[in-house]
């Protein structure tokens, strides 16, 4: 059987969804929906799927099994809530939401309906990534003692749609757009939950009111502590993230390469090529619809990860050490 899905929010990443859709059978991409009705309607004609301009009327109308969110953080929650009241089962993208307020409303209506919401935090699907969990949870390079995640970006380019950098409607700036993607890595990899946090954000940015930059030290239940140095100004690009132990090291250049050092210096680990991550994202959100057995992100996690990034805005605020 496949699954109808239409896609809620046309912009950058709408496509990518698009063209994993196309090489699973699983799943049959029958619309999508843009304010902007020149975007969706190039896709249209491309994917040979129906345009709208108004989501609501192409949930009413269409009645699609799945539907994929896709738009600016600020209507995640109203988009989720409507899907999930209509009886879609959804693929909303990261963040959740803007608020824990909001995840909550997120899962009472997804709980409420009996869908499965699945939250597309996509690091999980990166090989290298995929490789370093496989590399820690074989545990052969002794305790983990501490992880650093840093990420610099020119995160004020041109073409960045301008409501990433409206704190009202993204929620935040690099922090939370691109911090949920390294709580996530942090979270994950690590199989730990982070509940603590002291960060100190700057705001240079020649647009918008968000932050353009953030330095974040994490406690975690395991008792690892993590931080997470982001940088959206000009200057040398890096995602990398690092896990130290007591007998060696491991760094993930996420999408790039991977490293291990068992005491000495760092050599590259060969890492197998796999399908596209969007598309194995796709190939377990079909495999929680049929079974329903909870995926590694689902409603607690990504919740989990929006708790953290509201706890680095409170810190910051306060300039006070803050619990998650
Ligand atoms: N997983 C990843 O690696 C990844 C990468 C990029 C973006 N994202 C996430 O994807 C989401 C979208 O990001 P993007 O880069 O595609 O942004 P975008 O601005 O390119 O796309 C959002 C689209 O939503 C449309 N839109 C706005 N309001 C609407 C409404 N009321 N009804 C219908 N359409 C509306 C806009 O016209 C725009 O085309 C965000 O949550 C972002 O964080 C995830």
């Amino acid at each position: 059987m496949s699954y109808r899905v239409a896609l809620v929010g046309a912009g950058g990443i709408a496509v990518r969804h698009l063209e994993a859709l196309a090489k699973t059978d699983r799943f049959r991409s029958v619309s999508a929906a843009d304010l902007d009705r020149g975007k969706v309607e190039k896709l249209s004609a491309q994917y040979g799927i129906a345009p709208y301009t108004d989501y609501k009327e192409m949930i009413e109308r269409e009645k699609p099994d799945v539907a994929v969110i896709t738009l600016p953080h600020f209507l995640h929650k109203e988009a989720a809530v409507f899907c999930a009241e209509r009886g879609c089962h959804m693929l909303l993208e990261k963040p959740m939401a803007l608020t824990l307020a909001e995840c909550d409303e997120i899962a009472d209506a997804v709980k409420r309906s009996s869908v499965r919401l699945f939250v597309g935090h996509t690091q999980h699907y990166i090989a290298e990534n995929r490789k370093a969990k496989q590399l820690i949870e074989q545990g052969e390079l002794g305790e983990l003692v501490m992880i650093n995640d840093t990420r610099h970006i020119h995160y004020y380019r041109e073409d960045r749609p301008g409501w990433f950098l409206e704190k009202a409607k993204a929620g935040g700036g690099i922090l939370f757009n691109l911090g949920s993607h390294s709580i996530d890595k942090i979270q994950w990899l690590s199989s730990s939950r982070v509940t603590g946090v002291k960060a100190v954000l700057s705001h240079f940015g020649p647009r918008g009111d968000v932050e353009g930059s953030g330095l974040v030290f994490m406690d975690t239940d395991t008792g690892v502590p993590a931080t997470i140095a982001q940088s959206g100004y000009p200057g040398a690009s890096k995602n990398e993230t690092e896990f130290v132990f007591t007998k060696g090291m491991l760094r993930v250049a996420t999408g790039q390469s991977l490293w291990i050092s068992d005491g000495g210096e760092y050599r590259k680990v060969p890492v197998d090529p796999q399908e596209v991550p969007f598309v194995l994202q796709f190939e377990d959100l079909a495999s929680y619809i049929d079974t329903g057995t909870e995926p590694e992100c689902g409603l607690d996690y990504a919740r989990s990860v929006v708790a953290v990034t509201e706890a680095i805005y409170r810190s910051h605020e306060r300039q006070s050490y803050c619990n998650v």
